[in-house]
């Protein structure tokens, strides 16, 4: 979440160098006055660079990020597409954007894609499978690629909370074949809006350059107003303002992760008595504790650990109860969801449903109030005890 908590002098020194050397805020063209200051590409790179992965492509959002990864892979009318029933409403909007048929799996005790689920879910028309790291704790990424290799379907990572975490010491989003991350103001690190595509396959990576430009190929034999094209596409593209605070922020993003997981962990110590199951973290993995989820009985319970912790002025985040945005058996708005899943959605996903309204969970901040373990420990053990 903290990104913005960190927002200072270095994303302005940053800008003020974009306007006092440069002033062009287009990633393209315009060389002639730029004096060479191309703040989105510089991003991208360094952003590769840190996932030690081949190739980056800055966007406008996660959202968008999804879509052009979805347009890389050709994927076309019907496809089937397979993610998660807990994620945030934009990875299921961007496969019916793409007018693919949306799948979706119960989540396990991770509260990420179920692999049981997912093979059972895989048909013919299978294009691509999307795991999400829901509030920045891995998926089970091993079984899931196996799976999707097995079948020889390409996986995406939807690493919107995941970024700055690992599975087996690899970087969340590069485990599988494209990796997908938002920038938006609430993420780990931001740009105010903004996202990032990660490709090993350059061949993918160029389809998606050109799909979020229009089709341009940046053809480096032509001015861009004769540039080639091979295919249609749209307009996904990063701004230099965008490039310039991913730049600052991305310097930050291991200290944020390291406070993260520091502030979780004292929590963690701090109520591991009390009668909790935390959530199941996969082994090898190391997450960006986001949110820190635990889960009780039952959804009575959970509703009454939120109360305490809004009656002494702390919060919850998403679950148990804001769950609307992030739990496809509540997407009622969706023709195609609930089409597809017998008319009535509350009844699709029951293990998911069952796990959620159980979940209670955390928010994880930089700068939390003063010796907040403390105080969520005294707010949970009237309701708990
Ligand atoms: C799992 C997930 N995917 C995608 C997105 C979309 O990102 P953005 O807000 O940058 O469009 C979000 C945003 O919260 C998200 O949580």
């Amino acid at each position: 979440m903290p990104g913005y908590e960190l927002l200072g002098k270095e994303e302005f020194a940053e800008i003020k160098h974009l306007f006092d050397e440069s002033r062009i805020l287009f990633r393209h063209s315009f060389d002639h006055l730029r004096n060479n200051i191309y703040k989105v590409k510089e991003f991208e790179e360094a952003f590769a660079k840190r996932m030690n992965i081949p190739h980056a492509l800055g966007v406008t959002s996660g959202t968008s990020a999804l879509r052009v990864a979805l347009a890389a892979l050709d994927i076309e009318d019907d496809d089937e597409v397979i993610t998660q029933s807990f994620t945030f409403v934009a990875t299921v909007e961007a496969i019916i954007e793409s007018r693919a048929i949306p799948i979706i799996t119960e989540i396990d005790k991770t509260l990420n894609m179920d692999p049981e689920d997912l093979e059972k879910k895989i048909t013919k028309k299978t294009k691509a499978i999307i795991v999400v790291h829901m509030l920045g704790v891995p998926a089970r990424l091993k079984e899931i690629k196996e799976i999707a290799d097995n079948h020889g379907i390409p996986l995406i990572e939807d690493t919107a909370w995941g970024c700055g975490g690992y599975y087996d010491d690899i970087p969340l989003g590069t485990y599988g074949d494209i990796g997908t991350y938002s920038f938006d103001f609430a993420k780990t690190m931001t740009t105010g809006e903004g996202g990032m595509v990660i490709f090993k396959d350059e061949n993918l990576y160029e389809k998606a350059a050109a799909w979020h430009d229009h089709g341009h190929e940046n053809n480096p034999n032509l001015p861009r107003w004769e540039d080639s094209r091979s295919s249609s596409g749209f307009n996904y593209r990063m701004n230099e303002m965008q490039g310039a605070v991913g730049l600052a922020q991305l310097k930050k993003l291991d200290y944020v992760v390291a406070e993260q997981r520091r502030n979780a962990h004292l929590i963690q110590e701090t109520i591991s008595d009390l009668p909790i199951k935390m959530r199941t973290i996969p082994e090898n993995s190391f997450e960006t504790a986001d949110a820190l989820v635990f889960l009780v009985d039952n959804n009575q319970t959970a509703r009454r650990c939120r109360d305490a912790l809004l009656e002494a002025g702390l919060g919850t985040k998403i679950l148990p109860e804001a769950i609307t945005w992030h739990f496809a058996g509540t997407w009622d708005h969706m023709p195609e969801l609930v089409q597809r899943n017998g008319g009535d959605l509350n009844k699709a996903f029951p293990k998911s449903l069952d796990l959620l309204n159980r979940s209670v969970s955390l928010p994880i901040a930089i700068n939390m109030v003063n010796d907040f373990q403390t105080k969520i420990r005294h707010a949970l053990t009237p309701v708990l005890r």
